[in-house]
């Protein structure tokens, strides 16, 4: 596509955003699993009972549950409590005793081209012998095991090899500092760990494990370090704790039969960033979790097993890739593809390569990643056949209606339905989305709780309201919920169960339902940010920047942005004399990247000699962020020293010029 090209699809989706909503064309309708709006009535009427049916028609049991909700005790809800059954066996067992084992469970694309297929007879074997290893290192039924590892297909098999034997697994998102990963191995008692020699990134490669043995020295309940051979970088193994990966596996029985779990035990802690500095170990459990992700991976993805080719392009180390790209596939008996990569590598078309030569049918991605494509332009997905789509879905911010219709028309051909997917790490599964054979599509909405699901916006005394804004709440439990924060209990009821009371489960979002009853996701009610959809807490990041030596004070804010949704925006005072200078800038930068990852350096960083703050000394956030969005300051009058806002705001205008 050309210049001119440009400027016409410009013209185009102008035009577009006069539509107010997509209807699914006659022949999805005709061919999709569910295409009669009576499901949302029959759910309505009796959840329990829908939910219960979902289990037993959606998963093999070990002993059928015979009761959905056990409410006796909220908000510590249970679900299909008298149920056994193992989540390995749900994912892999099952496709390979039904005489589906040489169905591809994952098509893998290593950064430089290669490929690798693991069939689901391949991962059952992998996912034996390496729970074998684990039990061969002492490891076993409630231990925690973390997991911090590229997206090689290692991870999979570790993650399930877990689920195998009834350990719990802890992943870490790869693009985290090693100082995360111990700092979440610390909060969680990891047993082991299973990491790897080097990760590949854009053509370079980084030294994981000498990063971890950096950081991980001082975690004394590790006793094993796993790690995979990846990129062949030289590292230490510390005699008596480090195994290689695939040692042990060559070691290890090749059977393990799957440990039978009672449905709520717990299948995974995954830490998640909230209003503090300490992230939340977000605890699920099995039966619950599995019927959550299965029915709805199933469902809004209107998934057809046998003919899809199913991409989710999230990294596993996120929920999304826990439900979405290991466990509601899985089950589902789905293949799919992972890929290790960035998607502007080795080009900017990299993703639709992918898509055009596994016939990619189901392509499931963050807004950041379209605003990002948008911007390099459609002259690369141009290049390649995407004909092989049929469905698209959107996940973890609201996506401006824009960057709906350009994925609507460039990637989805203006054939494919869209599912703008509403949900959680806390949530476990798809909360609101269009189911794509029944609802239309208002690009910006999440528009329906999807059936089973109660969810409402309140104002501040509890009262739904219509037509404005207020606050997300959900207020029926769901099976795939999280069932406590782990090692944590009163902060669980305090942070979700406390405002509204333990039936009501509060989000921490805004929300807006319009006159048809659709929801508008609006952005965090928090001190929690989505920067390129991934979420963080403002405090942690304030946490990394004030460990910085020369630094006395700081504040951290998300201001938007039009690439990555939000962007972090640090105001720091520095100790003494030091000199707020562009080489300090980057020297901050660095110090958080070490910190905690490079995802989180802040974009802006503002010196201020004071911050805003209360007489009783609470910063003052609410007007960092008015200054910063250049909007009217709202109330000052409770500031100690309302001079401090007019020095911030002329350096604001000031770093603004300079940025153009
Ligand atoms: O603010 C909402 C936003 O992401 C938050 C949850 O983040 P996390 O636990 O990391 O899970 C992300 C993947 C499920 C929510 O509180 N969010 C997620 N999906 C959407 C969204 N905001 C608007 N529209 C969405 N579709």
């Amino acid at each position: 596509m050309g210049v001119e090209g440009e400027v016409d699809l410009e013209r185009e989706l102008i035009d577009l955003l006069a539509v107010e909503s997509f209807e699914p064309s006659e022949a999805f309708r005709a061919r999709a699993l569910l295409s009669d709006p009576a499901v949302y009535e029959e759910a309505a009427a009796d959840p329990e009972a829908w939910w219960l049916r979902q289990a037993t028609e959606l998963l093999d049991w070990i002993e059928t549950p015979s009761q959905g909700l056990d409410e006796s005790d909220p908000p510590f809800y249970r679900w299909f409590a008298d149920g056994r059954l193992n989540a390995s066996a749900n994912c892999l067992d099952r496709h390979v005793e039904a005489g589906r084992g040489d169905r591809v469970a994952f098509h893998w694309c290593g950064e430089e081209g290669e490929e690798r297929d693991v069939t689901y007879t391949e991962l059952l074997a992998d996912v034996q012998r390496f729970a074998n290893a684990l039990r061969d290192r002492g490891i076993g039924k409630g231990d925690v095991v973390g997991i911090y590892l590229p997206m090689i297909p290692a991870v999979v098999v570790a993650m399930l090899a877990c689920a195998r034997i009834g350990a719990i697994h802890n992943v870490v998102f790869g693009g985290f500092a090693a100082e995360a990963v111990r700092g979440r191995m610390e909060f969680s008692h990891a047993k082991a760990l299973v990491t790897v020699d080097g990760a590949r990134r854009r053509g370079g490669t980084a030294p994981i494990k000498a990063r971890v043995d950096a950081a991980m020295g001082a975690v004394d309940s590790i006793e094993t370090i796993f790690v995979v051979r990846h990129t062949g970088a030289e590292c230490e193994m510390r005699a008596g704790r480090d195994v290689w990966f695939e040692e042990a596996m060559a070691a290890a029985a090749p059977e393990c039969p799957p440990e039978p779990m009672a449905a709520e035990d717990p299948l995974f802690i995954l830490y998640t960033s909230g209003s503090t500095a300490k992230p939340k170990g977000i605890l699920h459990t099995t039966g619950g979790y599995l019927t959550g992700v299965a029915c709805t991976h199933r469902y809004v993805f209107d998934l057809r097993p046998d003919e899809d080719v199913y991409w989710c392009a999230a990294d596993v180390g996120w929920v999304t890739g826990h439900s979405y790209i290991v466990y509601g596939p899985l089950i589902n008996g789905a293949t799919s593809v992972i890929y290790e990569g960035a998607p502007d590598y080795p080009e900017c078309n990299a993703w639709w390569e992918i898509v055009e030569r596994f016939g990619v049918t189901i392509l499931y991605t963050a807004p950041t990643a379209i605003r990002a494509c948008m911007k390099w332009g459609a002259h690369h997905p141009a290049r390649h056949d995407l004909s092989s789509l049929r469905l698209l879905g959107s996940v973890g911010e609201p996506i401006n209606p824009k960057a709906w219709l350009w994925y609507h028309k460039v990637i989805g051909g203006g054939r494919c339905p869209i599912v703008d997917t509403w949900w959680q790490t806390e949530t476990g599964q798809i909360m609101l989305s269009p189911l794509p054979g029944i609802d239309a599509a208002k690009p910006g909405s999440v528009m329906l709780p999807l059936p089973g699901i109660d969810a409402a916006v309140f104002d501040e005394n509890g009262e739904p309201v219509e037509g404005r804004e207020g606050l997300l709440v959900l207020r029926r439990p769901w099976p795939g919920m999280l069932r406590t924060l782990y090692r944590e209990e009163e902060r669980f009821v305090e942070t979700y169960f406390s405002r509204f009371g333990p039936q009501t489960y509060l989000v921490g979002d805004a929300a807006r339902r319009d006159a048809d009853g659709c929801f508008w996701v609006l952005g965090r009610v928090d001190d929690v940010i989505i920067v390129s959809g991934h979420r963080l807490s403002t405090a942690e990041v304030e946490s990394a920047i004030v460990s910085h030596p020369k630094v006395a004070e700081a504040a951290v804010i998300g201001q938007s942005d039009e690439q990555t949704g939000q962007a972090i925006c640090a105001f720091v005072t520095l100790e003494g004399d030091h000199e707020g200078s562009e080489e300090m800038i980057a020297e901050l930068r660095d110090h958080v990247a070490e910190r905690i990852g490079k995802l989180v350096r802040p974009k802006r960083v503002i010196w201020s000699g004071d911050l805003p703050k209360t007489r009783s000394g609470k910063i003052m956030r609410r007007l960092l962020r008015d200054i910063a969005e250049g909007r009217e300051l709202g109330d000052v009058t409770t500031l100690r020293d309302p001079a401090v806002m007019e020095g911030l705001e002329r350096k604001i205008a000031a770093r603004r010029d300079e940025e153009g």
